[in-house]
């Protein structure tokens, strides 16, 4: 049966909150970031200079073209600094300097050189909740115990128990176990992550200005913006309360937790917008900040505070037609209310990839293919996490020998941890690591991704690089403007924004419509006999209108 789908003309005209452009703003326009494309480089897994199986940024540099011609606006490296790698460099032991596993300052500011020659901006982690045991501060810290002396700048507390010896409260780590440890002379520290990452104490004057010097520093090499790590964590409720209950990671972005998403983080963000603004050319913050309700998470994103938020709403969401309406419908509510673009991300260095969330294998990656073409279409910014644009799936059978990811061991072996999501990812269809590298690559790529490779993938018009490649070039062509739904049957989510209507198929079956407009791209072959348009299962395509 062919389904009637309501004309998409006579849309009213956007509203100044919705009137956000399909087509990425280029790298001169204002507010670039209020619709930029922006790609997750996990520096340890994009691309190896030296062969020692360890992504670099001279690595990355090199790739720099390849992220050019897919056609995204700016890049995001994740931590290069030096660091223990505790937890993938997120556990820092000097803010200002590279770690010699990823090269030197020199090659950091080479890096932005190039990426700007390009026409692409850089953005850079920032990791203000945690440092790494061998930050200089912790070590002082661990030296002497006096409570107001160098563990100021930290969380230490005295335990309870006759002897101290139980933790100060039941505050449980991210990454499983309790959150505090106890060192030699008898005081805790609290850490939400690993024992490696001990929280910074953000009520010490020091700590903030230490941080602004920090921003500062990058700002002055070139970096176009931060991205702000754990940015809801920095402030505690006061008298670190008990909460009452274990299995408290998994209420993190449902419910309100006393160590995240405190009221008091805002202010923090607040300094570093002014602190943002004083340099020219719209230097930006995201926050990677937990928060529970799309309202909540929007606070983040006030005039005076950051650019942008992750929307893990829509990360989160099942393939499940209502979900994702209702999920993009308050996304897209909630930022309008503090006139910040909402953003779409289907995956990054913490979650397992998207393909495989979807149910894996073919439909996996149907799904995913489908997905990537409506979170183009949609108003706002949109977050692309390295080898999503090859179709990668999350690797699941590493053998624990090779893992890294400290929840894998705190959590007592539980899979479905981070390591398959950062497996290096393949340029070349044969040779060392796939491309990666003239070495190995530190976690072992299966022996299928020679063929999901860039270069097995480029020019063939049924891969997925070149469905992204064309997707991103239409999205800069596209007039944008404001969206909205139109009505579709069952299962199908249609949406128009000026002159494009975007038909995504939820089931298991063909749907068959009236032809909605000359079809521009579509994530899987479409039927369209005389006047009709089958739309196959899991999937979408784009219509001019
Ligand atoms: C990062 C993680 C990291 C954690 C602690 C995050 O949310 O994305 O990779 O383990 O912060 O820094």
């Amino acid at each position: 049966m062919t389904h009637e789908l309501a004309p998409a003309v006579g849309l009213p005209a956007p509203t100044a909150a919705e009137g956000q452009s399909l087509a990425s703003s280029s790298s001169e326009g204002r507010d670039w970031w209020r619709d930029a494309v922006i790609y997750q480089v996990y520096v340890r897994s994009f691309a190896d200079s030296d062969g020692d199986g360890i992504g670099d940024l001279r690595g990355a540099t090199e790739r720099l073209p390849h992220l050019a011609e897919l056609g995204v606006d700016a890049v995001w490296l994740t931590p290069f600094y030096a660091s223990p790698q505790a937890d993938g460099g997120y556990d820092v032991a000097d803010y200002r300097a590279v770690d010699p596993l990823f090269g030197d300052l020199a090659d950091a500011d080479d890096l932005v050189r190039t990426a700007h020659e390009l026409g692409l901006r850089v953005i850079v982690d920032v990791v203000p909740n945690h440092t790494s045991d061998q930050h200089p501060w912790f070590l002082a810290a661990l030296a002497d115990p006096d409570p107001e002396g160098a563990r100021r700048r930290y969380h230490f507390r005295p335990g309870k128990g006759a002897q101290g010896e139980l933790p100060p409260n039941d505050w449980e780590s991210v990454f499983g176990g309790p959150a505090w440890t106890r060192t030699p002379d008898g005081a805790w520290y609290l850490h939400l992550f690993a024992p490696e990452q001990p929280d910074l104490n953000w009520d010490d004057q020091e700590v903030h200005e230490e941080f602004d010097s920090v921003l500062r520093f990058w700002l002055d090499l070139g970096v176009d913006g931060f991205r702000i790590d754990v940015a809801h964590g920095m402030v505690k409720a006061a008298g670190m309360p008990d909460i009452g209950h274990g299995e408290q990671a998994s209420l993190i972005g449902s419910q309100t937790l006393p160590f995240f998403d405190q009221d008091g983080v805002h202010e923090i963000h607040r300094g570093w917008r002014r602190l943002l603004d004083s340099y020219p050319g719209e230097r930006i913050g995201v926050a990677e900040a937990w928060a529970p309700s799309a309202e909540r998470l929007a606070l983040y994103v006030r005039p005076d505070e950051l650019h942008q938020a992750f929307n893990f709403q829509f990360l989160r969401c099942p393939w499940e037609p209502a979900a994702m309406r209702s999920v993009i419908d308050e996304s897209l509510a909630a930022t309008a209310s503090v006139g910040a673009p909402t953003t779409w991300v289907l995956s990054n260095h913490d979650v397992v990839r998207h393909p495989t969330r979807y149910g894996g294998g073919a439909q996996g990656l149907r799904r995913a293919r489908a997905a990537a073409l409506l979170m183009l279409a949609l108003p706002g910014s949109t977050y692309i996490y390295q080898g999503e644009e090859l179709g990668l799936p999350e690797v699941t059978d590493l053998p624990s020998e090779v893992r890294q990811d400290p929840a894998f061991f705190r959590a007592a072996g539980q899979d479905g941890f981070r390591d398959g999501c950062r497996v290096p990812i393949p340029w070349t269809a044969k040779g060392p690591s796939y491309g990666f590298g003239e070495g190995g690559s530190w976690l072992p790529q299966p022996a299928e991704w020679g063929a999901l490779s860039v270069a097995a993938q480029t020019g063939d018009p049924l891969s997925t690089l070149e469905l992204y490649r064309s997707a991103l070039a239409l999205r800069r062509q596209l007039p944008g403007g404001p969206m909205r739904w139109l009505p579709g049957p069952d299962g199908l989510l249609v949406l128009a924004r000026n002159g494009l209507v975007c038909t995504l198929n939820t089931t298991a079956s063909t749907v068959e419509l009236p032809t909605p407009g000359r079809l521009l791209i579509s994530s899987d072959a479409m039927d369209q006999p005389g006047d009709t348009a089958r739309i196959p299962a899991d999937s979408c395509a784009w219509w001019a209108i």
